[in-house]
């Protein structure tokens, strides 16, 4: 098993200084990630070709020497692999051909065939491992079938989820297809990372907010409960991170509920807090606010010292609330890992 204080922090130890590492920490706040975006044309060929992929996914571990290795690649692959048309409008963010009803749904490929399309990826995962220091992690992923569904059924990004909360109210089974068949996939693809060398999965439930309970318990910790439960049967020893981003008090459920080893916090949900009513003693993760790292100075300082004081004495990973900001400036990152570390 790899000597990493992540992993070990991730199985309920608490490692000081915390171990760390970042949402996003490849991409385009660093100049290096633009100038190999730049030759490639796109964000998706970036993503389909492993030896571009492989080089931006160590960009952020070369420069300062975090503690895990996230691989290069989107939560929106698996839709793509189902055969969702997808494309990246330079400025505007990810563009789907929505799916809504069930000539939509008939339309997709099955599980298998979509996390077989996904082999590049797991090219990615094995070049990165091979490359990275022993001690440093490496983590697969994949976004969680809700937030994922949202993007589909929208045909993009939007701030209410509202079409995909409409159709799971107007016809919960065939909305629950859906899940079904995103759950049957991510699962194929989570195991096929860990066979490709991933040491730990982090889970994205971007979109997790403003659900009511029972829609939460169903449409976001049912199905990770069920792919927690299926890659743990393969793979029991292989940590999962769970991110019910903006879920509030229900990520106390989620964290009791859906079998994960460490939740990554949003900056709204209190370390300390969340730790008291933790039913079940996990990891946690987070949570900086990615502004706090943008603003850097005293913001930035503040912050850290916060999360410091009320993590301390308990297993926990450093990291952002989110993912990096574009406009980050990359000295306040060397910033951040210095004030974690000590320096
Ligand atoms: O964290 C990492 O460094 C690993 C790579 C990674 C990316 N996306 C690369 C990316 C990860 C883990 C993701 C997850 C992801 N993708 C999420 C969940 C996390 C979150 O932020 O909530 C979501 C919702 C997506 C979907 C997605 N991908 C959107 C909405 C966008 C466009 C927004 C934007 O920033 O332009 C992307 C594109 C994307 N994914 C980029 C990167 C580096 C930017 C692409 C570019 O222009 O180079």
């Amino acid at each position: 098993m790899r000597h990493s204080s992540f992993l070990r922090a991730l199985r309920g130890e608490a490692v000081w200084t915390p171990p760390t590492w970042l949402m996003r920490q490849a991409g385009r706040y660093l100049p290096e990630y633009r100038a190999v975006r730049a030759n490639a044309g796109d964000f998706l060929t970036m993503c389909y070709t492993p030896e571009l992929a492989a080089e931006v996914t160590l960009q952020p571990i070369r420069r300062y020497a975090l503690d895990a290795a996230i691989v290069f690649a989107d939560i929106l692959l698996i839709p793509h692999a189902l055969g969702v048309s997808l494309r990246f409008a330079e400025g505007e963010g990810p563009k789907l051909d929505p799916i809504r009803d069930a000539a939509g749904l008939a339309r997709l490929t099955d599980a298998s065939s979509a996390a077989a399309k996904l082999t590049p990826i797991y090219e990615t995962l094995s070049l990165v491992r091979a490359k990275l220091p022993p001690q440093v992690a490496l983590i697969g992923f994949a976004g969680a079938p809700w937030t994922v569904a949202t993007y589909i059924v929208e045909g993009g990004g939007s701030s209410d989820q509202a079409a995909a909360k409409l159709w799971a109210y107007r016809d919960p089974a065939g909305f629950a297809q859906l899940i079904d068949v995103l759950t049957d996939a991510t699962i194929l693809y989570l195991e096929n990372q860990i066979e490709a060398g991933a040491d730990a999965l982090q889970i994205f439930e971007s979109w997790a907010s403003g659900l009511p309970e029972p829609m939460f318990e169903r449409l976001c910790i049912r199905p990770a409960a069920r792919i927690v439960a299926a890659v743990k049967a393969r793979h029991p020893h292989i940590p999962i991170i769970g991110f019910p981003r903006g879920s509030g008090v229900l990520a106390v459920r989620y964290a009791a509920e859906t079998g994960i080893d460490a939740m990554s916090l949003d900056p709204s949900q209190p370390i300390g807090w969340m730790r008291a009513q933790l039913k079940r003693p996990i990891a946690l993760q987070g949570n900086l606010d990615p502004l706090a790292l943008v603003a850097g100075g005293e913001a930035l300082a503040a912050g850290v010292r916060e999360i410091l004081t009320a993590a301390k004495g308990s297993p926990f990973v450093f990291n952002l609330g989110h993912g990096i900001i574009p406009q980050t400036d990359p000295e306040h990152v060397q910033t951040l890992v210095d004030l974690v570390r000590g320096g």
